[in-house]
C-alpha cells in the first residue's frame, strides 16, 4: 500500500517506519526542512530504542523515503496518516488543534483521486466532524474517507508497541475504509492483535479514556504509597495483592513521582475540557489531574523531611531527569518541578541522565550537568534517584563513598532497602 505519513515526531516517524517494515510505501512528510534533510541522511531526532536501525534499513531498501512536498506526497498516496501535535493550548486545558486544521486544508486541495485520511494524532471527539467539513469544502464526500485510528504507543517501547499492540482500533463511518485499514493491519492481526472497529468519534474518545485510566492507576497506587508511608507498610505488597485480580491488572501500579511525558498530562485535561463543553463532568479525572500537580510538592517535603529543612548548599545529586527511563523526552517531567525548586532554596545540584545535558536547566542557578555516574556521586549529600533507567539498577554505592555517606532517596523503588541499608546508608523510598 502506498503510505504518507504527515509530521514526523514520535507517532508518524515510528508508525512510518513500522509500515515500511511490513512491506508498505511508506513517504514520512514534515514542513521542518532541517529535520527531513537530517532523516535522509540517517540522523534520528529522537531517542527510541531500535529506531534508527529499523529507519536505515528500510531508507536504504527504498521503501521509506522522506519529503517536505505535502502535495506530491498526497497525489501518490492512498492512506494518509495525520501524525502532528495536539499540544494543550496556551491559555485553558483544551487541545491546540490548529496543526490538525492546517494540514486538513492543504490536504484539502490536493485530493487528485480517492483518499483515505487518518487521524494517527491523539484528537478530541468530533476533530473527524471538522476535518470532514474542511475537506468536504473542496471535495465531493466520495472522493474521501476520514478515518480515526489512535496510537497507543509508548516512548522508549515503541517499536515493540507498534508491531505486538494488545489493540488496534479503526473508527470510520463507511465500510471501504475499514476493510483497507483491516488490510492494512493483517499482518499484526494475523500476530495476534485485535482489530476493533467502531464509529469514527468512539475511536478519537477510547484513546483519551485509555489515557486518562492509565492516568488514574498511577495516581491511585502513588496516593496509597502516601499511606503505606504513613502506616509504615510497603506499597509493593499492595500492588502485587490488588494486580494478581484480573479485573484489576498489575500493570502501571508502580509508585513514584508525578506522572509525565507528552500524553498523560495533555490527554487529562483535554479530555475532562472535551466534557465541559458536552456540559458532563469527568470528575474523577479532574482530580487525578490536581493530585498529580500536587505530587511533586508532596515529594519535595520529604526531600526537605530527609535534609531536615536545611537545604541551602547541600550537594544533591539526581540521578536521571527524563520523565521515565529510555527516552529523552524532558515534556512534563517532575525534575521541570523539583531541580528549580531546591535551587530556590540554595541546594547544589548535580545531574546525570544517560541521555545527556538537558537545556530546560541552562538558566537554573547552581545547577549542572555531568558525564558519569561517578561524578554525578562524588561529595553529594542527598542522591535522588528520580527516573528508572537501567543504568542506575546495580550502582554500587559504597564503591563511590569518600568520607561522609550519602542519604538516598530512592523514587522509583528500584533498590531492595533492606540491602542498601545494610550497607549503611539512609535509604528512603516511595510508599515503603
Ligand atoms: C502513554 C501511554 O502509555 C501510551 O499507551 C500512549 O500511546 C501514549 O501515552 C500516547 O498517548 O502517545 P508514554 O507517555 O510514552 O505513553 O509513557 P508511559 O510509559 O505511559 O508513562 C507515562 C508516565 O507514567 C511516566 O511518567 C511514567 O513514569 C509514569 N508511570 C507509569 C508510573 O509512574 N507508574 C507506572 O506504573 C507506570
Amino acid at each position: 500500500m502506498k503510505l504518507c505519513m504527515i509530521g514526523t515526531g514520535y507517532v508518524g516517524l515510528v508508525s512510518g517506519v513500522c509500515f515500511a517494515d511490513l512491506g508498505n510505501d511508506v513517504v514520512c512528510v514534515d514542513k521542518d526542512v532541517n529535520k527531513i534533510n537530517l532523516l535522509k541522511k540517517g540522523k534520528i531526532p529522537i531517542y527510541e530504542p531500535g529506531l534508527s536501525e529499523l529507519v536505515l534499513k528500510n531508507y536504504k531498501n527504498k521503501r521509506l523515503t522522506f519529503s517536505t512536498d505535502l502535495k506530491k506526497s498526497i497525489y501518490t498516496s492512498d492512506v494518509i496518516f495525520i501524525c502532528v501535535g495536539t499540544p494543550t493550548k496556551k491559555s485553558g486545558s483544551s487541545a491546540d488543534l490548529s496543526q490538525i486544521y492546517n494540514v486538513a486544508s492543504e490536504i484539502k486541495s490536493s485530493v487528485n483521486s480517492f483518499k483515505i485520511i487518518v487521524t494517527k494524532s491523539t484528537v478530541p471527539v468530533t476533530t473527524g466532524d471538522e476535518i470532514e467539513k474542511i475537506l468536504s469544502k473542496k471535495n465531493k464526500k466520495k472522493n474521501f474517507s476520514v478515518v480515526s485510528n489512535p496510537e497507543f504507543l509508548r516512548e522508549g517501547e515503541a517499536i515493540r508497541d507498534f508491531t505486538y499492540p494488545d489493540r488496534i482500533i479503526v473508527g470510520s463511518n463507511d465500510i471501504r475504509s475499514n476493510r483497507v485499514l483491516k488490510n492494512l493491519y493483517a499482518p499484526l492481526i494475523s500476530k495476534g492483535a485485535q482489530y476493533v472497529h467502531t464509529e469514527r468519534r468512539a475511536a478519537e474518545l477510547i484513546k483519551y479514556a485509555s489515557n486518562a485510566f492509565l492516568a488514574t492507576k498511577i495516581t491511585f497506587i502513588n496516593e496509597i504509597a502516601n499511606l503505606c508511608e504513613k502506616i509504615g507498610i510497603n506499597v509493593e505488597d499492595i500492588s502485587i495483592g490488588m494486580g494478581l485480580d484480573k479485573r484489576i491488572g498489575s500493570r502501571f501500579l508502580r509508585a513514584g513521582p508525578a506522572y509525565g511525558g507528552s500524553c498523560f498530562p495533555k490527554d487529562t485535561k483535554a479530555i475532562t475540557s472535551t466534557a465541559d463543553k458536552f456540559k458532563t463532568n469527568l470528575s474523577v479525572i479532574k482530580s487525578v489531574i490536581k493530585s498529580n500537580e500536587n505530587r511533586s510538592s508532596l515529594l519535595l517535603n520529604r526531600v526537605y523531611e530527609i535534609l531536615n529543612k536545611k537545604i541551602k548548599n547541600k550537594k544533591i545529586t539526581f540521578l536521571g531527569v527524563t520523565f521515565k527511563a529510555n527516552t529523552d523526552d524532558m515534556r512534563d517531567s517532575s525534575s521541570l518541578i523539583m531541580i528549580p525548586s531546591l535551587s530556590k532554596k540554595g541546594a547544589i545540584i548535580k545531574y546525570f541522565d544517560p541521555t545527556g545535558y538537558k537545556k530546560e536547566f541552562s538558566r537554573v542557578k547552581n545547577v549542572s550537568n555531568v558525564n558519569t555516574i561517578k561524578e554525578s556521586l562524588e561529595g553529594s549529600d542527598l542522591v535522588i534517584v528520580h527516573t528508572e533507567w537501567n543504568d542506575f539498577k546495580s550502582i554500587n554505592f559504597k564503591n563511590f563513598i569518600k568520607g561522609k555517606k550519602f542519604i538516598i532517596y530512592d523514587m522509583r523503588n528500584i533498590y531492595s532497602p533492606k540491602k542498601i541499608r545494610n550497607q549503611g546508608f539512609k535509604y528512603y523510598s516511595v510508599g515503603r
